[in-house]
């Protein structure tokens, strides 16, 4: 995420150099080849990949989600997220992402939602999801902490009793939303997972990965 800061014009990524026929009428696969090959979307993905907390996150954190949890909600995507529902070929029809960008819909998954994770109980029941996915949306699009502890309320109500919720944030960009007991009501820190409830990286990274278990009713 510390790219994305560095390289504000990156928000938008490439997508809006397609025009809107395109973006129409051609198949995802096709307008992901183009604009990573062609318009360059190619080198923000390499940028932000190589980072050791995006690292983690594609190598150790969600392959470990796809083999225990099958209702998985991605928030959030970017061309450097699409390859992640490879990991859900399994349970590929529970895997869904979400994001109110329309251009982002083309890295989203098969199950995607143009729309904002606010809004997740028009088009998923309560309890839903087994494990929320919640990375770099915090400082980058939910910026305010009203709104910030509204989502909280509305990611414990998608998920399951005892399901799992990773928040991926920026301490350069949000303020520490657990040390202002945002998640208290709704969360336990999550124990007996590979990794401490909060996993931090070397400066001049300033990703921090949470982990939360929602309560019980
Ligand atoms: C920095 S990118 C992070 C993308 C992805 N979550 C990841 O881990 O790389 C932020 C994304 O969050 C999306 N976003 C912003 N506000 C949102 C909201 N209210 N609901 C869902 N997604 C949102 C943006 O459109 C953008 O695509």
């Amino acid at each position: 995420m510390l790219a994305l800061e560095e390289h504000p014009e990156h928000k938008d990524c490439a997508m809006p150099a397609l025009s809107r026929i395109a973006k129409t009428l051609l198949p995802k696969r096709v307008k992901r080849f183009v604009l990573l090959h062609i318009l360059g979307g190619r080198r923000l993905k390499d940028h932000i990949r190589l980072r050791g907390s995006r690292i983690f996150l594609e190598r150790d954190l969600m392959p470990w989600v796809a083999t225990r949890h099958a209702r998985v909600l991605f928030v959030g995507t970017g061309p450097y997220t699409y390859q992640i529902e490879n990991l859900f070929r399994r349970s590929g029809e529970h895997y869904t992402t979400i994001d109110p960008e329309r251009s982002a819909a083309t890295w989203g998954a098969r199950n995607h939602i143009v729309g904002s994770i606010a809004e997740i109980g028009r088009h998923r029941p309560n309890g839903h999801f087994d494990c929320i996915v919640l990375n770099g949306v915090f400082g980058f699009g939910i910026d305010q902490f009203e709104d910030q502890r509204a989502t909280v309320k509305v990611l414990h109500d998608a998920l399951v009793p005892g399901g799992t919720l990773l928040v991926g944030w920026n301490t350069n960009l949000t303020p520490d939303l657990d040390e202002l007991d945002l998640f208290k009501p709704y969360f336990t820190k999550a124990e007996g997972l590979p990794w401490p409830h909060r996993t931090l990286f070397p400066l001049p990274e300033t990703h921090v990965y949470d982990f939360y278990t929602r309560r019980e009713d």
